[in-house]
């Protein structure tokens, strides 16, 4: 019989890839914040600050795939916007185990398995950044209980031709001009199609670590980057790394993201899974070799 899987904030960058793999082995549900978008069978809306959410399908769900959450770059950081990106994670993993629990509390002895994505921890000074990192992380290991099988996946840069760091570059490209920031800067990143892979084999129990880096082997830097990017496209472009003090001009405190020193990271050679894009080279060719995001909608002057 198929098995359930629920995707919460499921029609994002990763949801929606994700989605793609998993609806021709499972049945699919997705939760999601846009009323607009619960017009078929599958969606269904949820409201975290009035809890609302559809038990049933949570009854139902073998596996929850936690992808919500208010973008953290995109706007800037008013306490406003904080709180949405904090209670968007947070507030929101814990609506969903509190139903969780009176779900099991009513005699429901199934086991599911609770799957969320995470940022990489930092050694930042910003206080917003620290405590969201590791509050996430807390909240999603205290929710572990027999009835709860909890797996948290830490990402650093997804890439993907459909939106995310990808998308942003090109967005903010002019002519045949780049600009990143801090050239020794080390790149942790995935191709959105490992970071899928993992997911299937999580919930498939073919990964059985409960904390898993989703990061690729190959040691890298923006610079890498930068080079990776442009052998992956045929036309000349400019790479500019610009002094971090254009970052805090242009994003404010959002600039940490991209600045900030990340934890240093051991878990990489123990890491079971098989990339399919293990080199940035591979993954950029990939990603940017036929019509993707990059010339359809950002209409941009890429591979003319
Ligand atoms: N992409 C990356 O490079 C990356 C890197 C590190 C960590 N992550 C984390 O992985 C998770 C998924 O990433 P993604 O790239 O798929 O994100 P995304 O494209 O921004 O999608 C996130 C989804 O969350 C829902 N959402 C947005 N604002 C919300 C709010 N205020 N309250 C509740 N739900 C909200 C939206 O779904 P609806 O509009 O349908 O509700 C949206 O589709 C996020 O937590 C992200 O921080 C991503």
């Amino acid at each position: 019989m198929k098995e359930t899987v629920l995707l919460i904030g499921g029609r994002g960058l990763i949801g929606k890839e994700l989605t793609s793999f998993l609806e021709k082995q499972y049945h699919l549900f997705i939760f999601s914040t846009q009323k607009s978008a619960c017009d078929d069978q599958k969606t269904f809306y949820w409201n975290i600050d009035k809890k609302i959410l559809n038990t049933s399908i949570l009854k139902r769900s073998n596996h929850i795939i936690y992808l919500a959450g208010e973008h953290i770059i995109k706007k800037r950081w008013s306490s406003y916007q904080k709180e949405e990106i904090f209670n968007s994670r947070i507030k929101g993993i814990k609506l969903c185990v509190q139903q969780l629990k009176i779900i099991n509390d009513n005699d429901d002895s199934k086991k599911r398995n609770f799957i969320t994505v995470a940022a990489l921890p930092s050694n930042t000074s910003n206080q917003f950044i620290q405590s969201l990192i590791t509050d996430w992380e807390k909240t999603i290991l205290d929710i572990r209980s027999k009835y709860l099988n909890v797996f948290l996946i830490k990402v650093g840069f997804v890439l993907s031709n459909q939106g995310g760091l990808l998308a942003e570059i090109f967005q903010k490209s002019f002519w045949n001009l780049f600009f990143f920031w801090k050239k020794k800067h080390p790149f942790y990143w995935i191709h959105i199609y490992d970071l899928c892979q993992i997911i299937i084999q999580l919930i498939q129990k073919r990964i059985q670590s409960s904390i898993f880096y989703a990061i690729t082997p190959e040691k890298a830097t923006n610079l890498c980057f930068a080079k990776a990017l442009q052998a992956a496209l045929s036309k000349k472009y400019y790479f500019f790394f610009l002094p971090s003090i254009f970052f805090k001009i242009f994003l404010g405190q959002r600039a940490m993201i991209l600045l900030h020193p990340f934890t240093k990271i051991h878990l990489r050679k123990k890491q079971h899974f098989k990339f399919c894009y293990p080199a940035l080279k591979i993954a950029l060719k990939n990603l940017l070799s036929n019509d993707g995001m990059v010339r359809k909608k950002l209409n941009r002057t890429i591979e003319e």
